[in-house]
């Protein structure tokens, strides 16, 4: 074996540890669409669900299948019908999505029970349980037009669902309810997974789909300087759904969206809309630092927000430690000052706890994290990794490609996250005019994807 592989790959696997740790008797909901199915991609998502599976998280795997019941129609010769991009279910369609759905599950069973030596399958034991989970309604008559037999959720049989998955297994839900009458409802993939992760309250949803995510500008064209916005809060989310119309397309920024902000309110902290186009999404998004999609985040924003004028006493007083042990260059209030509006704080009942700055230099598209701090009581609790990510947010705001920050102490700290040493020639001209040799400050690049 050459000593090259064990260079990479034991730090890799020493970096995913903190992750298989942390997810170890999570529940993640995942929401498959049909149209990953109809693309291919079930075999390999199947192999990451197991593996993410045998790793401690209870999965629940709830199967879309827009596109398969709009060809058993057309085999059938019978329209397809919408309204407000929901299905109208008349007894054809309704026949169809049973057959739809038998058949998937059917599909989804045999890729779990798949062990071939030498595939990644191999020795995986996932017991899949299906059933009667879902109570549904009828979504009725609305604006005029009848939906049939097309319905939403009433009630999620949490016990039921917690029972299957205490037993080790893998619980897959089809997007279809009972109601008290016995009849059958065909409901959507999304509403039945939002639905069953608010009820299990469970850790994740995640959304495996189209689209690679949410743009830092949802409705501009995708390119270089509008790329996917990693992390949005529950507020920004919401920002975003109340200029979108309402969405009638899967690829539409607006249609997962909505329901991963329904989850964030009703208590599942995050949510994810990752692409099915990027093999592995899945454990890119859990097991690595930056993920590939897109985060809804509940994380109580409240207490992190840009400076104003009136926090520059509280800045001074928390950085000041550091500038005196040497660990920060010192800045004068009249600098502080000057460069509020640069500044992002943490603050908890009035205090200041961490601050950070972002210095633009919009002509190398790049800009300068500084002063990065967390109160010493504070830290270890993630706010030191919430202000990275508000910055590397700012940055994208302002189309910069790249942040960079220089650093004598804390070079590790920015390694785990994404960040790579380059030499001080790298800086852009105007700051390394300013750059102080003799501090010997290490600098270090994150780009931003
Ligand atoms: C660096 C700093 C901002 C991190 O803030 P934080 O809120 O503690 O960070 P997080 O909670 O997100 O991360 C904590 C992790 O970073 C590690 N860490 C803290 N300081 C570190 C350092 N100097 N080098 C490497 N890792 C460090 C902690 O051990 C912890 O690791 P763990 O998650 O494995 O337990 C904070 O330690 C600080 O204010 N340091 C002094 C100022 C400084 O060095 N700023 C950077 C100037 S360039």
């Amino acid at each position: 074996m050459s000593t090259v592989f064990n260079f990479t790959f034991v730090p890799w696997f020493r970096a995913v540890a903190p992750y298989i740790h942390k997810f170890r008797h999570q529940t993640f909901v995942v929401g498959v669409p049909g149209e990953a199915i109809a693309a291919g991609k079930l075999p390999n998502l199947v192999q990451d669900l197991a593996l993410i599976q045998s790793m401690g998280v209870r999965v629940v795997l709830v199967h879309g299948f827009r596109p398969q019941v709009d060809e058993q129609l057309r085999a059938k010769g019978h329209a397809a019908r919408f309204h407000s991009g929901i299905r109208i279910t008349d007894p054809v369609a309704l026949d169809c999505a049973q057959e739809a759905a038998g058949q998937l599950r059917f599909e989804i069973e045999a890729a779990f029970s798949m062990g071939l030596p030498n595939t990644p399958m191999a020795g995986a034991k996932v017991r899949v349980i299906s059933g009667n989970f879902i109570t549904a309604r009828p979504i009725g008559i609305v604006d005029g037009v009848d939906f049939q037999h097309s319905g939403l959720v009433r009630k999620v049989d949490v016990a039921g669902i917690k029972g299957a998955l205490d037993m080790g297994a893998l619980v897959l839900l089809s997007p279809f309810g009972f109601s008290l009458t016995g009849e059958a409802f065909n409901l959507t993939m999304e509403e039945v997974a939002t639905s069953v992760a608010v009820a299990l309250q469970a850790d994740k949803l995640i959304f495996v789909t189209e689209i690679p995510g949410i743009r830092v500008r949802p409705f501009d064209p995708p390119g270089e300087d509008n790329p996917i916005d990693t992390e949005l809060s529950l507020a920004d989310a919401q920002a975003i759904l109340a200029q979108a119309p309402t969405p009638t397309q899967p690829t539409e920024p607006a249609f997962y969206l909505q329901h991963c902000v329904r989850a964030c309110l009703g208590g599942v902290e995050r949510s994810h809309i990752i692409p099915f186009a990027v093999d592995g999404s899945l454990l890119l998004e859990v097991y690595v630092h930056d993920g590939i999609g897109t985060m809804v985040v509940d994380e109580k924003l409240e207490n992190l927000r840009e400076a104003t004028p009136d926090d520059v006493g509280g800045i001074l007083q928390l950085i000041e430690p550091f500038e005196r042990d040497g660990t920060l260059v010192k800045r004068s209030r009249t600098e502080i000052e000057r460069d509020i509006a640069n500044y992002t704080i943490i603050e908890h009942d009035g205090v200041i706890f961490g601050c950070a700055a972002l210095y633009p230099y919009p002509e190398a598209k790049t800009g300068e994290m500084a002063a990065l701090t967390v109160a010493p009581q504070a830290q270890g609790q993630g706010d030191g990794e919430r202000l990275l990510k508000r910055i590397e947010q700012r940055a994208r705001l302002m189309g910069l490609q790249s942040i960079f920050v220089l650093t004598t102490r804390t070079m590790h700290w920015f390694l785990k996250r994404g960040f790579q040493p380059v030499s001080p020639d790298w800086l852009p001209e105007a700051r390394k005019r300013k750059y102080n040799w003799d501090r010997r400050s290490q600098v270090l690049v994150k780009r931003l994807s």
